[in-house]
């Protein structure tokens, strides 16, 4: 056997095992960044974080083991217990010896993360950053591969100094309204918080069937509580369901024609299912009737999913839901708890036997679900829930009005710190921005401008009715001016903003539109259709 065997393995672990260390630090940058996008906590992307660092441990075992067993460099176990104990290159061994002590820490406090303070778990994992500059130095200064380590440390460094900064900045930019670029629902307004608003079961939408849908099946009805049905739909071809993630909803294409949206409340993972759940809007304009009286085995539509409520990432969740509005919120709890992550969700609802799921979401963690059930213990303690929450706790509430308003005043005025994202279900209450009465709606032009027609917007119609003439397929949703999907871009002229999805200090920007409820200041405007 060759006698530098094991000191090729050594070298061969030793790499490996910063490489995949540097993958695990980068990979966790890429989560907590925006980088990718608002992306929602899937187990899948945390699991490969998990696994990048697990198989880092599998090769750094490996690099220790075949250094012991090696005689071709003189380290034994007790240098590579002991920093600066070592013959061979004994300062830069201490760096390799450190950084493994602190990985070690790392990952048992990752392993203990449940049970120990959430800040703690967070101050140790910091140390992640050291653990990735130790063990660079350690491969840069004890290793004898210099060109490939040299190299790939230098895109590392890169890599992980470009994530970082860029993580610090993004941060800064969510506190900073008039300097974020972001989408304006997904971030903190004037008042300092996120709007996500979109409605729900029940939701008093004015839409009818402008669009064809892809056609699925009933599978089945459930009573979920009183007066909720749950209802499961199935492609008609038997094929896979788009993918969707939690916060997602569907438009329901009801089979007189009407539309309804309501979010997603199954299994993201169960391509061939969508579950939502209605509740039975007594003296509403038909729809949850409609769907109250579907049956097993009868074709509808849809259209979708789409998703204006997505589970950002955070460190820490409080989920706020009130009756019907648990719908949203249960696959946002059910992601958090699969990814490891603290949550605690705060339930209200009439009664117990009228809250949806409750049973569901009491198996994720009675200790951690806080049922309120109005006809015994009152309303939920709102005060309470967000003072047991660190801050940047990412707050995600949808329920009726009264509850969203309640929610918002508190962070507001007492929790700042606190990131809200709300769903609601019907326009919020008077915004500071709308306070003012809207100057009378009168003729204007639109200009579609991929085709170059130009259409009249009369004063009686809404600019989506007149575009969807001609191109039916336009989204929306609530054609209240409230939910956003209906966004157009815009590349001339000056939008007259009606809605209420566009917060105070941007109501002046003229390359968006949403054309359910806006219109235009100036002759004609200018879209990208
Ligand atoms: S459809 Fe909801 S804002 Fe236009």
């Amino acid at each position: 056997m060759d006698p530098r065997l094991w000191w090729y393995l050594a070298r061969v672990g030793g790499l490996m095992s910063w490489w995949l260390l540097s993958a695990t630090v980068v990979w966790g940058l890429l989560l907590y960044t925006r980088v990718l996008g608002p992306r929602t906590t899937t187990a899948r992307l945390f699991d490969l974080h998990r696994f990048l660092s697990v198989l880092s441990l599998v090769f750094l075992a490996v690099h220790v083991l075949a250094l012991v067993a090696d005689s071709w460099v003189d380290v034994g176990l007790p240098q590579l217990l002991f920093p600066f104990t070592s013959d061979f290159r004994p300062v830069a061994v201490a760096w390799g010896v450190i950084a493994v002590y602190l990985l070690l820490a790392v990952e048992v406090t990752s392993l203990l993360r449940r049970r120990i303070p959430h800040r703690w778990w967070r101050y140790v994992h910091t140390c992640a950053f050291a653990v990735f500059a130790l063990g660079t130095v350690h491969a840069l200064t004890a290793g004898t591969d210099t060109t490939v380590v040299r190299w790939t440390a230098v895109a590392l460094i890169a890599a992980v100094v470009f994530l970082a900064v860029y993580r610090l900045l993004a941060g800064r930019r969510t506190d900073d309204p008039d300097t974020s670029d972001d989408d304006p629902r997904h971030r903190p307004g004037e008042d300092g918080m996120a709007a996500s608003p979109r409605p729900q079961a029940g939701a008093a939408t004015t839409a009818v069937a402008h669009r064809p849908g892809r056609e699925v099946v009933v599978t089945q009805l459930r009573r979920a509580a009183d007066d909720v049905v749950a209802v499961h739909l199935a492609a008609a071809d038997g094929g896979p369901l788009p993918a969707w993630e939690p916060g997602a909803h569907i438009d329901l294409v009801l089979p007189s024609g009407l539309i309804r949206p309501y979010s997603l409340c199954g299994d993201p993972g169960d391509r061939r299912t969508y579950r939502i759940a209605v509740l039975h809007a007594r003296g509403g304009r038909g729809g949850s009737a409609e769907v109250h009286a579907l049956r097993a085995g009868q074709p509808v539509a849809i259209t979708g999913p789409r998703n204006r409520f997505p589970l950002v990432l955070a460190e820490y969740y409080l989920f706020i839901a009130g009756g019907i509005g648990i719908t949203p919120i249960m696959p946002m709890v059910k992601a958090a708890a699969a990814a490891g992550l603290p949550w605690r969700l705060l339930y209200g609802g009439r009664s117990r036997a009228a809250m949806a799921f409750a049973d569901e979401l009491l198996a994720l963690g009675d200790d951690r679900v806080r049922l309120v059930r109005q006809d015994t213990d009152g309303l939920p303690d709102l005060a309470a829930a967000l003072a047991e929450t660190p801050s940047a706790t990412a707050v995600y509430s949808c329920g009726p009005e009264a509850l969203l308003t309640a929610v918002q005043q508190l962070i507001t005025t007492r929790f700042p710190d606190r990131h809200l994202h709300t769903e609601r279900f019907g326009p919020p209450a008077t915004t500071p921005h709308q306070a003012t009465t809207p100057s009378p709606a009168g003729e204007f032009h639109v200009e579609l401008h991929r085709s170059g027609r130009v259409l009249k917007v009369p004063a009686d119609r809404s600019m989506l009715d007149v575009i969807r003439q001609t191109v039916p397929d336009v989204p929306s949703s609530c054609e209240q001016g409230f939910c956003g999907d209906c966004e157009l871009r815009v590349l001339d002229g000056i939008p007259d903003h009606r809605d209420t999805v566009l917060p105070a200090g941007q109501r002046h920007r003229r390359d968006v539109i949403y054309p359910c409820v806006s219109r235009a200041h100036s002759p004609i405007l200018s879209v990208d259709l």
